[in-house]
């Protein structure tokens, strides 16, 4: 259902997890890659301090001028935090290690937890003319990740096809449900992603099985396999869709893309 309480605008998922290396930020370049190919134009917010997403989009570090820590703390205008990427349709604010200082500056500001929300009300969201807004989260449930859920509609979350993988998970719905309860009440999950998924592996299966069990509706159609492409692709700094267009990683996140567009126009 659309949100009455919200302005219209693009629709903005949050991409978390806090177990590192489960395919955050392999998600937020590919989905937003696919989502793009499909005429939507779309803004990655890279909110983690490793700047995985921005090295992923070639944004290289010592050119990401001002970034999302510019946004957060120094109140930088969206606008000249935004930047281009090869990729037509997809932006992004870059994040480097500066962002890793925020948790501690932001400890006494009365607003912490609102800050990208506003940052992403700002008027140039609406000359953009996004579709979508991705925020590739930091492998923790730390500000900034909070600062994610309250400015979005829904938390997108991947899950690795590995043992422990449903463990984490129960905290995460955790801060998402103290989220709700402070912050915002309409925080939606959007969807659990299996990623790096091994059909010859019994594990890989089983982790598939129990999610969907757990889980039900909650968990994407659309497994992402684990492929080789899928992880070389950043080091030529573009998402999989363009490194190699029919591989199975690429074809997945278009399956992904589609069935969000799918889940997306079935609650409008
Ligand atoms: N489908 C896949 N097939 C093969 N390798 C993958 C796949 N998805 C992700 N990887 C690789 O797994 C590693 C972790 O992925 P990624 O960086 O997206 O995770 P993350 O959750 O963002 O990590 P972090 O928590 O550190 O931010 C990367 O080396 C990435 O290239
Ligand atoms: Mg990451």
């Amino acid at each position: 259902m659309s949100d009455p309480t919200r302005p219209a605008g693009p629709r903005i998922i949050a991409i978390a997890n806090q177990k590192g290396g489960v395919g955050k930020t392999t998600t937020a370049i590919n989905l937003a890659a696919a989502l793009a190919e499909l005429g939507h134009r779309v803004l990655v917010v890279d909110l983690d301090p490793q700047g995985n997403a921005s090295t992923g989009f070639g944004i290289e570090a010592q050119h990401r001028g001002l970034t999302t820590y510019d946004l957060l703390i120094e109140d930088a205008a969206l606008e000249d935090v935004i930047r281009a990427t090869d990729s037509p349709n997809v932006w992004i604010c870059p994040a480097t290690t500066d962002l890793s200082s925020a948790d501690i500056q932001l400890v006494s500001n009365e607003k912490r937890s609102h800050l990208l929300y506003d940052a992403l009300r700002q008027p140039a969201i609406d000359a953009y003319g996004f579709g979508f807004v991705l925020i590739d989260c930091p492998p923790s449930l730390s500000l900034l990740t909070v600062n994610a859920m309250v400015a979005a509609h829904s938390v997108l979350v991947p899950l690795q096809a590995e043992f422990f993988a449903l463990e984490g998970l129960s905290q995460l719905m955790l801060t998402i449900r103290e989220v709700r309860q402070t912050a915002n009440q309409n925080l939606r999950i959007e969807g659990v992603v299996l990623t790096m998924h091994d059909m010859r592996n019994n594990l890989s299966q089983q982790v598939e099985n129990d999610a969907r069990e757990t889980l039900g509706d909650l968990v994407f159609t659309t497994v992402v396999p684990r492929n080789v492409r899928v992880s070389e692709a950043p080091s030529y700094a573009v998402p999989v869709l363009t490194y190699d267009t029919l591989s199975k990683g690429s074809q997945a996140y278009r399956a992904l893309a589609s069935e969000l567009l799918a889940r997306t126009m079935a609650e409008a």
